[in-house]
């Protein structure tokens, strides 16, 4: 009897359940709306109200639990992250490690107490602080390494407001650098703080200069100084971004981290350049870059094997 050959072998099933790894640096970074549209910046000197839809990488990091309730900045770096400073998502209660789901995060916000129609309110699901975040000398040498990551719930689709902050090359310089930062902080030392996103330009000095007018202890490793002069950044500003142009794209130079009481002084914000390699691997290890995939192997062999012998025995029987 002439048996038609089968030959299975085996099917694979791939069953995928993914997350694509999201770099640093994607091609939309860096880009402003009021650019975009071809305009140039305001040429305003002092802390000024924002364009509403300007600063696309603003975050507003809102800190919510029963007693209190506490507002930082921060800024989109791709689709799934923001950097913010450590200090803003540590400390908040009795020294106990961030909490995700006590942390909302709002995107393309301008008036802290309305979302505009292209605001994106979404929550945190992992924050990672910077392993080395030391705040136990704070009222003697400031903060160190005050740097954290938030990893959102979801991935954000860029539009002309919500587009992510470039990172700078490792080590890159600033000193010098005309720079603008953002929030929604204190209006001065004592006083309310700001509904409206603000924005002020400001200097980046050299690492002697802020040696010498920061009044505590001060690292260079770790940080950059700028501002003074009764301008810069207050509470309520902390883990938002101190940006600088260069060529076509803005980088984040630096984070807010602290200032003398009263906020008249130079503000100290975290060096991003020292952390690109930290916050490279950290993403990483933190996305699956490989598809996260489930194999169901079906063995067709196995099955069509049983089957035919069945049927052959079945149809030798018959033909006998
Ligand atoms: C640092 O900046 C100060 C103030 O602008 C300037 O006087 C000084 O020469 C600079 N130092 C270096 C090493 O560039
Ligand atoms: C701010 O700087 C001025 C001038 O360097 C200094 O006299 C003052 O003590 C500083 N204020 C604070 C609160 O550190
Ligand atoms: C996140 O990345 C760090 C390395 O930067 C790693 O130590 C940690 O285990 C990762 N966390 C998770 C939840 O994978
Ligand atoms: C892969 O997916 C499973 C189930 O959702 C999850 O438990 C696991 O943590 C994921 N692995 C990685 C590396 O993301
Ligand atoms: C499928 O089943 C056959 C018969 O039991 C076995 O020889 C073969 O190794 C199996 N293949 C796979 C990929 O499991």
């Amino acid at each position: 009897m002439n048996m038609p050959k089968f030959v299975f072998t085996f099917v694979l099933i791939l069953l995928y359940e993914y997350e694509v790894f999201a770099a640093i640096n994607p091609p939309e970074c860096g880009k402003r709306i009021n650019e975009i549209r071809g305009k140039g910046l305001n040429k305003i000197v002092n802390g000024q109200i924002a364009d509403p839809e300007d600063w696309g990488w603003q975050v507003y990091v809102q800190y919510l639990s029963f007693d209190i309730q506490t507002k930082c900045g921060g800024s989109l770096i791709n689709s799934q992250w923001v950097l913010t400073a450590a200090h803003c998502v540590y400390n908040l209660e009795q020294n106990i490690l961030p909490n995700p789901p006590l942390y909302k995060i709002y995107l393309g916000l301008h008036d802290e107490t309305k979302e505009e129609d292209f605001t994106i309110a979404t929550e945190a699901s992992k924050i990672i602080l910077h392993p080395d975040y030391d705040d136990s000398k704070f009222q003697t040498e400031g903060l160190q390494n005050d740097i954290a990551l938030i990893k959102l719930k979801e991935s954000i689709k860029f539009n002309d407001q919500i587009l992510p902050v470039c990172l700078p090359e490792s080590n890159s310089e600033f000193s010098n650098k005309m720079a603008w930062a953002t929030g929604w902080g204190r209006l001065d030392g004592n006083g309310a703080s700001s509904k409206f996103l603000m924005e002020v330009n400001i200097p980046i000095y050299n690492d002697s200069y802020c040696t010498k007018k920061i009044a505590i202890k001060y690292n260079t490793k770790n940080s950059i100084c700028g501002g003074g002069n009764n301008k810069g950044t207050c509470q309520g500003d902390s883990g938002g971004p101190l940006v600088v142009k260069d060529g076509d794209k803005w980088k984040l130079a630096g984070i807010t981290s602290y200032a003398a009481v009263g906020c008249k002084n130079e503000t100290v914000f975290a060096k991003t350049s020292a952390f690109i390699d930290w916050i490279k691997k950290t993403i990483q290890e933190n996305s699956s870059s490989i598809p996260n995939a489930t194999f169901t192997i079906i063995n067709f062999s196995t099955i069509f094997k049983k089957n035919f012998k069945f049927s052959a025995e079945l149809k030798a029987q018959k033909s006998f």
